[in-house]
């Protein structure tokens, strides 16, 4: 019996050992969703705050811990001890003590509580001479649209940003509540349905960012998340012309097969997708496809098409073509064994039994289709 107690008191120990070195470990910059390495202003008011309620917290647990350990040692039971201490009830000293203290304890934290919460919700007026970009963030489950309507383009799950501009976030759900969140520039901001929220953020240096919904919202919640591309003015507005052009017309056999299959009955792709320039391809169930072929992953962030690993954040990789077409082959073929629940294996006739699955050759022809789209 003493000797269980005493094994179950040292693996106690060791899991609180090795909780603590998990929780220590989290905390390095280094990671990419790390919120200890604030590139953007908006994210460092974040840090900062953090900061200062982190001290003022410790300080607080280190003055009432070591109060409660000095009682307990000083004031313990002695083996002469007979009767019970004298009892005593109520002293307005002290309960004024330990009323003030907090309330002041509190307003340090609570007014610059309160001042970064208004300044990260109201866009600040850009420096003379240069705009706001607006963008509209979108939720569902579980992809993120991104819609940019002053410049006509949408699109899906990779956001770009101009380096060193205020960006206005228009913040919306089609379906449940999500959360819009880049550690390294800012966040959390919650997408509700028919209620927008905003929110701004600037990323200080180009290079790529992690995002990831922070709001769980049904079984893949922990599979919605996004990237962000911070690029130089030329790059973006390159990037926003590229975006802005129709889908490309397919020439090749295999392609112009896989065009006509997306648009037809037997896949039921347009009912749901958009690809500009294609009439019949206008649904905004699923993502934009018209430039899918441009973006660096897949399903939302959970297939990489780089073949890089997240090593630098300045350096965006470029899409390797053959592990964007693995991926696309691997989710047409089975989107449910990639991402748990999602809509497309639910409601798509393909994939819920109302009609014959996809063949091997139909899945071709449409990863060869949607390669083309870049
Ligand atoms: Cu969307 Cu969690």
């Amino acid at each position: 019996m003493l000797k269980d107690n005493r094994r179950a008191k040292g693996l106690i120990g060791l899991v609180a050992i090795g909780a603590f070195i998990a929780l220590v470990v989290g905390c390095t910059p280094s990671h990419a969703q790390s919120t200890f390495d604030a590139l953007g202003p908006v994210a460092k008011s974040q840090l900062d705050l953090f900061w200062i309620t982190f001290w003022v917290g410790l300080v607080v647990f280190i003055l009432v811990e070591g109060a409660i350990l000095y009682i307990a040692f000083r004031y313990k039971r002695k083996p002469d001890d007979s009767a019970d201490p004298a009892q005593t009830h109520g002293s307005t000293r002290l309960e004024i003590i330990w009323t003030v203290i907090p309330a002041i304890l509190l307003l340090v934290v609570a007014v610059p509580t309160v001042q970064t919460v208004f300044a990260n919700l109201n866009t600040p007026a850009p420096p003379p001479g240069e705009v706001v970009e607006r963008i509209e963030a979108i939720g569902h489950q579980w992809w993120f649209e991104f819609r940019y309507p002053e410049h006509g383009v949408v699109t899906a799950n990779e956001l770009h940003i101009p380096v060193d501009t205020i960006v206005e976030f228009k913040l919306k759900s089609v379906d449940v509540i999500h959360s819009f969140w880049v550690p390294k520039l800012g966040g959390k901001v919650d997408m509700v349905p028919n209620n927008e929220n905003s929110m701004w953020l600037q990323a200080n240096e180009p290079g790529l960012y992690f995002g990831q919904c922070a709001e769980f919202c049904g079984v893949s919640h922990a599979n919605m998340r996004f990237k962000v591309v911070a690029e130089s003015r030329e790059d973006y507005d390159a990037w926003l012309l590229a975006q802005a052009a129709n889908a490309v017309v397919p020439i090749d056999p295999l392609v112009q097969e896989g065009m006509d299959l997306f648009g037809a009955p037997e896949a039921g792709c347009t009912q749901c997708h958009t690809i500009q320039g294609n009439r019949s391809a206008r649904g905004r169930v699923g993502p934009d496809l018209s430039h899918v072929a441009s973006r660096r992953h897949l399903a939302a962030g959970i297939m990489d098409n780089t073949g890089v690993a997240f090593a630098n954040q300045s350096v965006v990789p470029d899409v390797n073509v053959s592990i964007l077409q693995d991926n696309l082959r691997a989710w047409i073929t089975d989107p449910e064994s990639i991402k748990s629940g999602n809509i497309m294996s639910r409601d798509a006739a393909v994939y819920n039994g109302t009609l014959p699955e996809l063949t091997d050759r139909q899945i071709s022809a449409l990863v060869a289709y949607l390669t083309t789209l870049k």
